[in-house]
């Protein structure tokens, strides 16, 4: 090219090298670009500077695309219910249940994020009264520093809680678990943006605070393996749950995944049933999360998305009678109150948000948090780069966009002509399939019965993968006349 055509070779190259946050401003329109289009990202700024959020003119969506989805409101709407909107979460099995807030600051670990971008989350999350994921990075010294409500995630690196060659030290769990700040307790299976990938940071990166909150060696790269070393079967993993909620003390403990084989999440099932400990909580992340670094076939191709895996999710619970004691927390792409009504609607009780929550930081979503250059300080540990963050300004910004929100789901809620979020339901969504046609919610995800699974349910989402699944084992039970690969494909 550069032989040959130097002038055009030159231009291409300069157009290929335009990064994505200038990008997005010279090509993107306003609703289409991504992963967060500019609108959603104004938003999102808009209401944490408490600046007008207001949209003049009309929607720049067109509304008879196949996908537009919308919420259909009543003819007598309700009044204004009284925020904030809390749901609490703890089984009959847990000693102190905890009332967390509807929307929550998603699973992002110190070390994928920088000191002060914590603090300001944490310190945000202190001033709204919602909680704060630690991701599986560890509960941190900036974690501690602001007293915001914590949930500690706990991966399969067991960060924190570790033993030097890497297995979960139940005396370090009990210990770090036993902090009056954290609420809950979370075991990290998956992420939808690289399920089953594991991590790697990298040695340069492993800074004393970073190793000493892990319980790593500096100088060393940091790993989460692909899978835990704790459990390698349904029925261990729901034990393991049942013992970290003892060695915490009885706090709130669940699982986080994005759901792969449904016969994996079925066997989990069967295994609550049979052993009878059932987690007090599951995070279901959706295929179009986010993450710090990730390879392109996981980021693009790997994974349920969350529509899909979230209605999954609440449907098994129901299926198998076992709804009413565990909560479901949902997580991809949610940042606005129609995200978080939708969600309720599709089967979560909370909602949490990873990048919205960044783009109250500052994230301008220039993409290049896995190189350590974040412009805006949040994804660094460059400490030139941190002071771009300055922490008093974004806690406030952070605490604004979750009030902000808030205040617009009271408004959506009460449109719907209902009292409280928690009472959107599938008939309240629609969506549109062609040109002329129009389907409801509950047409696409069709509800099971309470106890279905258990009596035998001829949905063809849940029967053949009910059959194949094992409380034993996370492989498919062969069943003569069975076809597996079938199941699958019809399964998606
Ligand atoms: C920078 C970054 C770091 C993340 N780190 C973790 C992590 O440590 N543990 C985890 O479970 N999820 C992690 N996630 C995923 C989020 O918690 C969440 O599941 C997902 O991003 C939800 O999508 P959202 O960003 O669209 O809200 C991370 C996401 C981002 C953007
Ligand atoms: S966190 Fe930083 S590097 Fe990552 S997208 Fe946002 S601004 Fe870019």
């Amino acid at each position: 090219m550069l032989r040959n055509y130097p002038i055009s070779a030159h231009l291409r190259f300069i157009l290929e090298k335009i990064r994505p946050e200038m990008r997005q401003y010279f090509f993107e329109d306003e609703k289409h670009g991504l992963p967060f289009s500019r609108d959603k990202r104004a938003v999102v700024y808009q209401r944490a500077k408490n600046v007008l959020d207001k949209r003049p003119f009309g929607t720049q969506y067109d509304v008879y695309a196949d996908g537009y989805e919308w919420m259909r409101h009543s003819i007598a709407p309700r009044p204004h219910a009284i925020a904030p909107f809390r749901v609490t979460i703890g089984g009959p099995d847990c000693a102190s249940p905890y009332s967390a807030s509807i929307f929550n600051i998603s699973a992002m670990s110190f070390g994928a994020l920088s000191p002060n971008a914590i603090r300001a989350l944490n310190g945000g999350a202190k001033k709204g009264e919602f909680a704060h994921d630690t991701g599986e990075g560890g509960f941190s010294p900036y974690h501690r520093e602001m007293g915001g409500d914590i949930i500690w995630e706990v991966g399969s690196g067991y960060f924190g809680c570790r033993t030097p060659d890497g297995q979960f030290c139940p005396e370090k769990f009990a210990q770090a678990a036993a902090a009056d700040q954290i609420r809950m307790v979370e075991l990290k299976l998956s992420q939808g943006a690289k399920p089953g990938h594991g991590g790697v940071l990298p040695a340069a990166k492993v800074s004393r605070e970073i190793a000493q909150t892990r319980g790593v060696p500096m100088g060393k790269d940091c790993i989460s393996p692909s899978h835990h070393s704790v459990f390698s079967t349904p029925i261990e993993l729901v034990k393991f749950i049942g013992e970290m909620r003892r060695l915490s003390g009885g706090k709130p403990t669940g699982f986080k995944l994005c759901i792969g084989h449904p016969w994996e999440f079925l066997a989990i099932c069967k295994a609550m049933l049979a052993t009878r400990i059932y987690p007090d909580f599951i995070v279901i992340d959706g295929k179009e999360g986010g993450t710090g670094a990730a390879p392109l076939e996981f980021v693009d191709h790997l994974g349920m998305p969350l529509k899909d895996g979230l209605t999954f999710a609440h449907n098994a619970l129901v299926g198998i009678g076992a709804r009413d004691r565990i909560r479901i927390g949902a997580s991809g792409k949610i940042a606005s109150a129609f995200d978080i009504a939708r969600a309720i609607a599709l089967g979560a009780d909370w909602c949490n948000s990873a990048r919205g929550f960044m783009f109250a930081l500052g994230c301008i979503q220039s993409q290049s948090c896995h190189t350590d250059r974040c412009p805006t300080g949040v994804t660094t540990q460059d400490r030139s780069r941190q002071r771009a963050l300055v922490v008093p300004d974004k806690m406030q910004r952070v605490a604004n966009f979750h009030a902000s929100t808030m205040q617009s789901l009271i408004e959506l809620t009460a449109t719907a002509g209902l009292d409280h979020p928690g009472e959107f339901a599938l008939d309240h969504f629609s969506r549109r399939v062609s040109a002329s046609e129009v389907m409801t919610f509950k047409q696409l995800y069709p509800p099971l019965e309470p106890g279905e699974l258990l009596r035998g349910t001829r949905d063809l989402r849940f029967a053949e993968a009910w059959e194949i699944a094992s409380a034993t084992s996370f492989r498919p039970l062969q069943i003569p006349g069975l076809n597996v690969r079938r199941q699958a494909l019809s399964l998606g």
